[in-house]
């Protein structure tokens, strides 16, 4: 529908028709208007699959879905860093979703990975708001390319399962702005969700279904949010308050009971008219985005996303370590090859909940190298139960089949079922069963390989030591098996890096005490300090940084610029290095960009990503890399004045291959334009001679012969620099002008 005939619908459509637009008709369906012939839209999930199940279907079934292809969870797409092959994945996304005459699909997941513990983190993709929002942007854009709508989810500070429906988040704004809101506030500028859905936690103590502050300042105001918010299923408890706030739709259908409520609350005028047809009119221009389930001829490509899956799977493996450079198997080197580990035949390559896809095919890795590795010669041993239970027999078989070989394969990982939705882990660690494989394998091995399968991190410091190689391989999707023989035998190049810091034990997580909270609430007590971002600020040892991911070449930066153009706000930092591949294969770079302000008023992160590529560079090739940083990458958000503020002075910028591996830094000076920062009595001394505009005013009043004029030597300025200038005014017997200074400096700044 366009404007018009929007225009027109609310004229003609009642109170009642338009408070039934505002929730589903069933579970998976918007309603529609039959009498203005508006079809009801199909929303359905999700974020690496569609997840369509039969359209009659009374609840949540979920083991009874239409076969669909399932590409690698976002914990690893999250860790390809390539915002070009999430747009491919989107397009496959959104071709599956048309062909099934579904119109919105329920994803990307982009909340922020707080905690190692949270049961969904295999859904999300990175513990870092730039990463989760350019790669969330470009499957956004890949899903609304082909026709169908995306919805950014779940907004917001929804990073944890226990209590997800009541548990309120206490977290303050500048955190909220710095870290759980930027991926979303980047999805909705660039890429233009047609929905956004509104989690089921509650933020600071109210819903975030029913949080106008939310879905109507932020999102709508401010960033500028066009679309349709709709709820998470079954998150809104007053479908009034949902209305008020900024709610569009309410999933699934309440069978009439919310719209009967809507109806009564405009009557008595406890909502607004005004506010009812704003969100129906919200909700009828959807289908005109997201079409209404019209079906193209054919099948969506299941072949050829089959491929891709297999590509973003090897795309997304992290090359932990590799020593003795094992990787990639060399017949050269010993052609004898144990294959070790249920999970090499039994693959667990996605996590549980309304995520999860009925897999078109599925890929195990022992078949894919036996098809593939024409000059080893394999054993296989499944070494261990994936129930956990110990089993001597199944150990000792597979010890002495890692005796006999060359090398072996080990295949660890979480068991079905560790990570789904609805429920937080308890730990990090791997089951003990396989862990005590490994201590008896490494016993008779020097060349053990360990590949992983998991979703959220899990702990290798405590057996990292018995493992020559660690892949990590996520959950991988239906063809993650044969990627990870792809890597294996060198006919794919690990370039995978960690969106998730791997810490040495999960006490060391920042929100280990706060985690998950008790008595309805958890406090976001380590603010900013999210992952890296914390990890470095103590410079505490890590099992393996953020942004670490090895290859089978090696690169070399060299030549950093950083030239900065502009003054404050509107400055822009051009950064531009040389990146070399000095190995012997070609291979994949993911360069990264750290800024870090050297001279700050308030406490930032040491060092915070703020633009990354990755880069192909043929051997012995290399290739110029540029990035222009803005004035909100060097920013920070002042409570105080309630705004994004770049303050003047010098910045650090770095270049690197993770935020521990930093090859290159420059320092870039940042001049602010002459802008009065709302100056008054109350601001101290410094903060008026710091700034442009109000420091040579005082500078001036103080060096006055009637001033106070001692206050110029610098010990006196130490001593008075922390005083609001009303007080130096008092303790210097009325001295300094006050208002005068005031009336000056409005006269000279441009005040912002
Ligand atoms: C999940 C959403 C999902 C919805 C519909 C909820 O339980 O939190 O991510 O899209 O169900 O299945």
């Amino acid at each position: 529908m366009g404007e018009a005939d929007i225009a027109r619908a609310l004229e003609s459509l009642t109170v009642e028709e338009k408070a039934a637009l505002l929730s589903g008709q069933s579970i998976w369906e918007a309603a529609g208007a039959q009498r203005l012939g508006v079809l009801p839209v199909t929303l359905t999930d999700g974020p690496h699959g569609l997840r369509m199940q039969d359209p009659d279907a009374q609840g949540f079934d979920l083991g009874a879905s239409a076969p669909a292809t399932c590409f690698p969870t976002a914990a690893a797409l999250g860790s390809s860093w390539d915002p070009g092959l999430l747009t491919r994945i989107g397009q496959a996304l959104g071709a599956e979703a048309r062909a099934a005459g579904v119109s919105v699909l329920l994803g990307p997941g982009v909340n922020i990975k707080r905690s190692p513990l949270c049961g969904r983190n295999f859904e999300y993709l990175s513990e870092d708001p730039v990463v989760a929002g350019r790669l969330g942007a470009a499957l956004v854009r890949g899903i609304q390319d082909a026709g169908v709508g995306a919805c950014a989810k779940h907004f917001a500070a929804n990073n944890q399962e226990t209590d997800r429906m009541r548990v309120s988040a206490e977290v303050d704004e500048r955190t909220l702005r710095e870290v759980y809101l930027p991926a979303f506030e980047h999805i909705v500028g660039v890429a233009r969700p047609c929905t956004v859905m509104a989690a089921y936690n509650r933020v600071n103590g109210v819903h975030a279904a029913q949080h106008r502050w939310l879905l109507t300042t932020v999102l709508r105001e401010e960033w500028g949010f066009g679309g349709v918010v709709v709820s998470d299923w079954c998150a809104v408890t007053d479908p009034v308050a949902a209305l008020a706030a900024g709610l569009d739709l309410e999933m699934p259908g309440t069978g009439g009971s919310s719209a009967e409520r809507i109806v009564a609350a405009v009557r008595a005028g406890q909502v607004t008219q005004a506010a009812l047809d704003q969100a129906v009119a919200r909700v009828l221009a959807l289908p005109g985005r997201t079409g209404t389930g019209e079906r193209p001829a054919g099948e969506p490509g299941w072949p050829e996303h089959h491929g891709l899956a297999r590509l973003a799977a090897a795309e997304s493996a992290v090359l932990l370590k590799n020593e003795g450079a094992i990787l990639p198997l060399d017949p050269a080197r010993g052609t004898r090859v144990a294959v070790i580990g249920e999970l090499a035949r039994t693959p667990v390559f996605q996590g549980g909940g309304s995520s999860q896809v009925n897999a078109i095919r599925v890929d195990n890795v022992l078949d894919a190298l036996t098809a593939a590795s024409e000059r080893l010669v394999l054993s296989f041993e499944p070494g261990y139960t994936l129930s956990g239970q110990d089993d001597g027999t199944l150990r000792a078989e597979a010890v002495s089949a890692a005796a006999a070989a060359d090398t072996v394969l080990l295949f660890l990982g979480l068991p079905p079922g560790a990570e789904t939705e609805g429920t937080d882990r308890a730990d990090i660690t791997l089951p003990g069963n396989q862990l005590r494989l490994l201590q008896e394998v490494a016993e008779v091995s020097q060349r053990v390989v360990v590949v992983l399968a998991n979703g959220g991190v899990v702990e290798v410091a405590s057996w990292e030591e018995n493992a020559a190689v660690i892949l990590e391989g996520w959950l991988g999707g239906q063809a993650g098996g044969a990627a990870i023989a792809d890597l294996l035998l060198g006919r794919a190049n690990p370039c995978g890096r960690l969106a998730e810091t791997i810490p040495l034990c999960l006490a060391d997580n920042p929100s280990y005490l706060n985690f998950p909270g008790s008595e309805g609430t958890v406090t976001y007590g380590e603010r900013l300090y999210v992952g890296y971002r914390y990890y470095d600020a103590k410079d505490l040892p890590v099992s393996y940084p953020f942004g670490h991911g090895l290859s089978y070449t090696t690169f070399a930066y060299s030549g950093l610029e950083a030239t900065v153009e502009g003054q404050g706000d509107d400055a822009a930092v051009h950064v531009r290095f040389t990146l070399a591949n000095t190995g012997a294969v070609a291979g994949k770079e993911v360069a990264q960009v750290y800024v870090r302000d050297l001279e700050s008023s308030v406490d930032r992160p040491v060092r915070e990503l703020r633009a990354f590529a990755k880069v192909e560079v043929a051997a012995g090739q290399s290739t110029s890399v540029e990035f222009t940083l803005r004035g909100r990458d060097l920013a920070f958000w002042s409570t105080a004045r309630g705004g994004w503020t770049v303050e003047a002075g010098d910045f650090e910028v770095s270049v690197g291959a993770s935020s521990r591996d930093l090859r290159l830094t420059a320092t870039v000076t940042v001049d602010m334009p002459p802008l009065a920062r709302g100056l008054t009595g109350e601001s101290t001394v410094s903060e008026w001679l710091a700034d442009p505009a109000g420091g040579p005013l005082l500078r001036h009043a103080m060096n006055n012969p009637d001033g106070p004029s001692r206050a110029a030597d610098p010990a006196v300025l130490e001593a008075i620099g922390p005083l609001p200038l009303s007080r130096l005014n008092t303790m210097s017997g009325g001295r300094i002008d006050i208002d005068g200074l005031l009336s000056q400096l409005a006269a000279t700044a441009v005040v912002p």
